[in-house]
């Protein structure tokens, strides 16, 4: 299955997307954890979408969409994969059709993550991430059990650096005008189903199930 998770920053489209993976085997295709890792690395690619990021700005079409097409022609693709974070303007959408038509497929599922944005700047600036096995945590909701340390793979846990709340505030403007115009696009296709990502995770993960298999 080509599965869409749409929602705002700290919706749990990452959290949900990581147990699908265990559950279901389709790769996460997260556009997100792509642009940091060029960032880690110190590509030009990086060093380009940091200066967008660091703003809480959309990283230009053109860069996303190749990252794309280049990870969803690889191997690990041919059944399935989930989308994370991608597509975030019409633009990217329809290069996505476009794309996926080319190759005989097309996103079978949009699954819109319903939240206020109140709860949002709680979840995003007590967001905590591990440096080596990617891990999430909430410093409230979900701590590890040592502060600062992951429970997995004992690596240090950090705060990204879009996760201030000024940049929270910005990505969250952004996210209504450029990014939510996609659940009319997926409406239209009759692909789109809602939930509530209000929800504690495990009840949100039960209705992504009902959502993917509806
Ligand atoms: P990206 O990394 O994609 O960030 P995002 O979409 O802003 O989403 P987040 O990762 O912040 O949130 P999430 O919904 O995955 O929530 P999570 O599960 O982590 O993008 C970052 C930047 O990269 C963008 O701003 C842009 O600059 C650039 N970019 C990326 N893709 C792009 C594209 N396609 N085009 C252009 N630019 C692009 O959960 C958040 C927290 O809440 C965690 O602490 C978690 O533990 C907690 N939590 C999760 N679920 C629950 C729950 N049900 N109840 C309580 N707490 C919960």
């Amino acid at each position: 299955m080509i599965l869409v998770l749409l929602g705002p920053p700290g919706s749990g489209k990452g959290t949900q997307a990581k147990k699908l993976v265990t559950e279901r085997g389709w790769p996460q295709l997260s556009t997100g954890d792509m642009l940091r890792t060029a960032i880690g690395k110190g590509t030009a690619l990086g060093l380009e979408a940091k200066s967008y990021m660091d703003r809480g700005a959309l990283v230009p079409d053109s860069v996303v969409i190749g990252l794309i097409g280049e990870r969803t022609s690889q191997p690990d693709c041919r059944s399935g994969f989930i989308l994370d974070g991608f597509p975030r303007t019409i633009p990217q959408a329809e290069a996505l059709d476009q794309m996926l038509l080319g190759r005989g497929g097309q996103v079978e599922k949009a699954v819109l993550f319903e939240i206020d944005d109140s709860e949002l700047v709680s979840r995003l600036s007590g967001r905590r991430t591990c440096t080596k096995c990617g891990a999430m945590y909430h410093i409230q909701s979900a701590p590890p059990k040592k502060a600062g340390i992951c429970d997995s793979c004992g690596s240090s846990l950090i705060q990204r650096d879009d996760d201030q709340v000024d940049v929270i505030a910005k990505r969250l403007v952004v996210y209504h005008q450029q990014t939510a115009p996609l659940a009319e696009f997926y409406r239209k296709q009759g692909k789109l189903t809602s939930l509530d990502a209000s929800l504690p995770a495990n009840d949100v993960s039960q209705a992504l199930s009902r959502a993917i298999s509806g």
